[in-house]
């Protein structure tokens, strides 16, 4: 603040000298020029939002109809981040309504709010085993037919979104738990190889595009983690293009610390980029329908945030792709209808106020 005062001084001095000697500005356009200054140099020096404050993206997965309707919502996404992803506007199931179809005028709202907002654009997700239209369920056809219909997805989405879609959840949860590949249907339709085919489908539509594998459960226990960083290892040594990992943490504050790190390091162990791709921390893991909110509970979470911050701030500086969380306030949380319980998983409340999560994301980096 002082600095800004001493800024403003600086301008109001300077600007008075300067019309002395022009007979076009009066004082008050003078005035008002230096008043729109202080909002800009105000926002820079003294803001602490996140997006000032992290040293890498920050990024958030919003609900299009949600920010559409709701300012306070909007203003949120405007204020703290610098990145967004889709919540669902990109899944198959958003943008395919039949097989020879494209619907993209949401995804395409989201990328012109990205334009509008200055925000970097994160493209989730291309091929899953959820989320799909009912006719991929339904699609006739052997493996000519598939492999046709799957690369021509990848292919004109990551077409559509050229230059503005920056990265791409390529495949998204494709392990199991015991860090085999999971049965999806995709692998059941066109054989393990899929993962290595989406890849190379991708980067040919978009050569510049930063291409992730994404996955849930990366810090609970040790087998699913290491069955796909054993899998991304062969995928870099067979030549494939792939350029990160995302780590989703769907998480919650019961878990340890070192579970955190531990993931972390061993995923950024494999040199690729490092995004945490779809953060919130939940409180009520154990889905109890009479839980209320506490202070102890508040702090707890901040401190949980803190450390995933700090431990993923002390990765090589060049691996760190962002942190992405995933909704934006307490209320539009998915965790509240997906686990059908009371929970306060983010850094805003459903009042759209900051919660000592916020500040333990910060602290996170000090
Ligand atoms: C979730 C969305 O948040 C929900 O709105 C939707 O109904 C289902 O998908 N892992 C992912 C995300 O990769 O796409 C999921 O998002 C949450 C789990």
């Amino acid at each position: 603040m002082n600095n800004f005062k001493i800024l403003l001084a600086f301008l109001v001095i300077g600007c008075t000298s300067c019309a002395k000697n022009d007979s076009e500005p009066n004082q008050v356009t003078a005035d008002k020029t230096i008043a729109a200054t202080d909002v800009s140099t105000l926002k820079l020096s003294d803001d602490n939002t996140f997006q000032n404050t992290l040293p890498f993206p920050i990024g958030v997965g919003i609900n299009m109809g949600i920010l559409k309707r709701d300012s306070r919502y909007r203003d949120i996404v405007i204020k703290e981040y610098n990145s967004i992803s889709a919540e669902t506007a990109m899944k198959m199931k958003s943008l395919r309504p039949s097989a020879t179809t494209y619907k993209w005028s949401e995804a395409d709202d989201l990328v012109k709010f990205a334009e509008e907002n200055n925000k970097r654009v994160y493209g989730h997700a291309l091929i899953w085993g959820n989320s799909l239209p009912g006719w991929v369920k339904d699609f006739k056809g052997g493996y000519p037919e598939w492999k046709q219909m799957f690369k021509a997805h990848i292919t004109q989405v990551v077409k559509h979104f050229k230059g503005k879609v920056v990265a791409w959840d390529v495949i998204n949860e494709a392990f199991a738990d015991n860090g085999d590949l999971k049965n999806t249907i995709w692998r059941q339709k066109l054989g393990p190889n899929y993962i290595d085919m989406a890849f190379i489908f991708a980067h040919r539509a978009d050569p510049s595009a930063i291409l992730f594998i994404n996955d849930y459960g990366m810090e609970y226990g040790n087998n699913k983690r290491r069955g796909l960083v054993k899998y991304v290892e062969g995928m870099i040594e067979r030549g494939i293009p792939i350029d990160g990992i995302g780590t989703q943490f769907h998480s919650r504050v019961n878990l340890p610390d070192a579970k955190f790190s531990r993931a972390l390091n061993e995923i950024a162990a494999t040199g690729l980029k490092v995004h945490i791709s779809e953060m919130e921390i939940s409180l009520n893991p154990a889905s109890l329908q009479s839980l209320l909110l506490s202070s102890l509970l508040e702090r707890e979470q901040a401190a949980k945030y803190e450390y995933i911050v700090r431990s993923y701030n002390a990765l090589p500086k060049k691996q760190q792709f962002g942190i992405t969380l995933w909704n934006v306030t307490d209320k539009d949380s998915w965790v509240l209808n997906y686990y059908d319980r009371p929970d306060w998983p983010l850094p805003f409340d459903g009042n759209y106020q900051k919660k000592p999560a916020y500040q333990g994301i910060l602290d996170g980096v000090n």
